[in-house]
């Protein structure tokens, strides 16, 4: 199905051949011609991925040109993950995050056990996660894990000697979200996985939500400040007087990027270039709607060729009036996730040798041998 490009009116607009919208971004913008660097990818094998700290702006960069060349060839004839086994632990609900982790391994040939809810697991006679997690030895090659609780990845990995990918604990992080996030980013504007942009090139990020206290937006602002030579200024827009707790005004002073903190969303719209939102928070010891009231929708003031990312599931914060329309980011944000797991557990598993690419490095190729 083509979807016409819409302007925010509605009406439709001619595309413009050089530059992706969110509804068609091109992986192959991003993967051009480059060379895939396996070394820096390599620096994963055999690795758990627990937070955002972990990430450099190069590794990532490679993850999503990785995740582009996925997305792009029919890497599954050669079974990458063949003898593989995946298990994917949820222990809070989840629609996008173990589907597309699920998918991911089975497209690459490996196989899924899968706990789709944490109550069908010893949990429910009052086993520890710890004591769960030496069994995951037994059972599995990776763990993904997604918990109620912040604290289940310490108390899960003090018996897990296998790798553990964090699909989400908590308030605390949800890295791999903001892998995919980025992975969108750098397909719908590849110039900004330069070094650093000209200054017409950066871009002013917004956020629509509550940093400290979720978890996804979180993740996206952390692995944000790797880009901070891409981007102009960030502006949160929240309904909390303080969005960001201790740790993540820090790491943004820390940064040296220009940001601001508003509960007026009409200050910003009209400048932002890209826009993240959620409304989905973490507050005590349940999940609450916090910042709904900052609503998008087609007659919303964005720049024309404004894109909006969001986690999902969103409530009405996120109008389905822009699904059609080129500012919608979104649906390639969850999409594209699948191949950015795929790049994760090929480098986790270190499964390079199994790919016919003449896109990964001379170097790396002849180390493999
Ligand atoms: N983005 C995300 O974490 O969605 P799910 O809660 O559906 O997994």
């Amino acid at each position: 199905m083509v979807i016409e490009k819409l302007s925010k009116k509605g009406k439709a607009v001619e595309s413009d051949p050089f530059v992706s919208d969110g509804l068609h971004p091109d992986p192959k913008k991003l993967l051009k011609a480059e060379h895939i660097d396996l070394d820096i990818l390599r620096q994963l094998k055999g690795q758990s991925v627990l937070s955002v700290k972990q990430f450099d702006k190069e590794l990532v960069i490679e993850l999503c040109k990785f995740a582009a060349l996925l997305e792009t060839t029919e890497i599954g004839k050669s079974h990458p993950l063949d003898g593989k086994i995946v298990i994917t632990a949820f222990f809070e609900p989840s629609t996008r995050t173990r589907l597309s982790f699920e998918s991911a391994v089975l497209r690459l040939d490996g196989k899924v056990l899968s706990i789709p809810e944490g109550q069908s697991t010893g949990v429910a006679k009052g086993e520890s996660l710890s004591d769960i997690g030496e069994m995951f030895n037994a059972y599995g090659d990776v763990v993904v894990m997604r918990h109620t609780e912040t604290a289940a990845v310490e108390e899960v990995m003090k018996n897990l000697r296998i790798p553990l990918v964090n699909a989400g604990n908590g308030s605390g992080e949800h890295p791999t979200q903001a892998l995919a996030d980025w992975f969108a980013i750098l397909k719908w504007k590849p110039k900004l996985k330069e070094k650093r942009s000209r200054k017409q090139d950066q871009i002013h990020l917004g956020i629509l939500g509550t940093p400290g206290s979720m978890r996804a937006v979180k993740s996206f602002l952390q692995m944000s400040l790797l880009f901070r030579e891409n981007i102009k200024c960030i502006s949160i827009v929240s309904e909390l007087a303080n969005p960001l707790g201790e740790e993540l005004e820090q790491q943004l002073n820390e940064s040296g990027l220009d940001f601001h903190i508003t509960n007026d969303i009409n200050e910003v719209i009209s400048d932002l270039d890209v826009i993240y939102m959620n409304s989905i928070a973490f507050l005590g010891d349940s999940y609450k709607s916090l910042d709904s009231r900052f609503k998008l929708n087609q007659a919303s003031e964005m720049k024309d060729d404004a894109v909006v990312l969001h986690p999902l599931a969103r409530l009405d914060e996120l109008d389905p009036n822009l699904d059609g329309t080129h500012h919608n980011l979104y649906f390639t944000q969850a999409h594209g996730a699948v191949f950015m797991r795929q790049a994760l557990f090929i480098s986790i598993l270190n499964r390079f040798d199994r790919l016919q690419s003449d896109q990964f490095t001379e170097k790396s190729r002849s180390r493999e041998k």
